[in-house]
C-alpha cells in the first residue's frame, strides 16, 4: 500500500529509526547494485548520502574507501557506528549528522552515492545537490525508488525494509535523473530501471523496483 502524503522531514525519519522498521533496516545486506557497479572501482574518498544504519558505508570502508557517511537521524548513525566498529573499519568512516538539503561538504568526493534517501526536498533537486559534490573525475552513483507509473503493478518499491511504497514525490525514473546531468560534463555509464526480489522482514518475498544511475564527472 502506498504511504500517505507527508513530509520526509527529520521528525519522520527520527520516528522511522525509533520504530519497528529500524531493526529490519539495520539488518539488511549491502545494496546489490552498489556491489555490482562500484565493487571494481579503485577506492578514494566517498560520501554516502542518507547512509541509514551504515550498511553501504561500512561495505565501502572495508574495501578501502575513506567514507563520509551522512544522515539526518542520530539513531541511524548510532547503529551505523556500531556496525563499523564491529566490522573493524571505524577509523575509515566519518559520521555526519546533517540535513543534506542544507548541509554543504567541505570537500568534493571521488564517489558520491545514495541508496533510497528521500528527503523533504524534491527528489530530483536532491540528486542535483549531491551531484555537485562529486570531484572532477569522480563518480555519482544513485540507487533510488523507481517511480510508480514506471511499473504500476502494485508491488513494493525500494529498499525492501518493509512493505510500504513511497509516494511519487520520493521516486524517479532513470531518464528524469540523467536528463539533469549535463552531457558536456557527465559521462553516464548506467541508467537502469530494474526489479529484484528479496525476503522482507516478515519473511514474505518482496518485489523491489529500483532506478540506478552511474555517471562520471569529466576532469
Ligand atoms: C530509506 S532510508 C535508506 C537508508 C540506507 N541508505 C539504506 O539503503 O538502507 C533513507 C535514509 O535517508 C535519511 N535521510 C532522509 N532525509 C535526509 C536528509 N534531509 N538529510 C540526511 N539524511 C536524510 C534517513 O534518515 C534514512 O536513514
Amino acid at each position: 500500500m502506498a504511504e500517505q502524503a507527508h513530509s520526509f522531514d527529520k521528525n519522520y525519519w527520527d520516528d522511522v529509526w525509533h520504530g519497528d522498521r529500524a531493526m529490519a533496516m539495520a539488518a539488511g545486506q549491502p545494496n546489490p547494485h552498489l556491489i555490482r557497479e562500484i565493487g571494481n572501482l579503485a577506492p578514494g574518498t566517498a560520501l554516502d548520502a542518507g547512509c541509514g544504519a551504515g550498511i553501504e558505508a561500512t561495505w565501502l570502508a572495508a574495501r578501502g574507501w575513506e567514507v563520509t557517511a551522512a544522515d539526518i537521524s542520530a539513531d541511524a548513525l548510532a547503529r551505523a557506528g556500531d556496525r563499523a566498529t564491529a566490522t573493524g573499519v571505524a577509523d575509515r568512516v566519518r559520521w555526519v549528522e546533517a540535513d543534506l538539503s542544507t548541509w554543504e561538504p567541505d570537500a568534493r568526493y571521488d564517489l558520491v552515492t545514495t541508496h533510497y534517501a528521500h528527503p523533504a526536498m524534491p527528489q530530483l533537486e536532491f540528486y542535483d545537490r549531491i551531484a555537485s559534490w562529486v570531484a572532477p573525475g569522480g563518480t555519482l552513483f544513485i540507487v533510488g525508488h523507481l517511480q510508480h507509473g514506471s511499473h504500476g503493478d502494485g508491488s513494493a518499491h525500494g529498499h525492501g525494509h518493509g512493505d510500504h511504497s513511497p509516494p511519487e514525490s520520493a521516486s524517479a525514473t532513470a531518464g528524469a535523473i540523467t536528463a539533469r546531468l549535463d552531457s558536456a560534463s557527465w559521462d553516464v555509464s548506467t541508467a537502469r530501471e530494474s526489479q529484484r526480489t528479496m525476503v522482507g522482514p516478515d519473511g514474505k518475498e518482496l518485489t523491489i523496483h529500483d532506478v540506478v544511475v552511474k555517471a562520471v564527472l569529466r576532469q
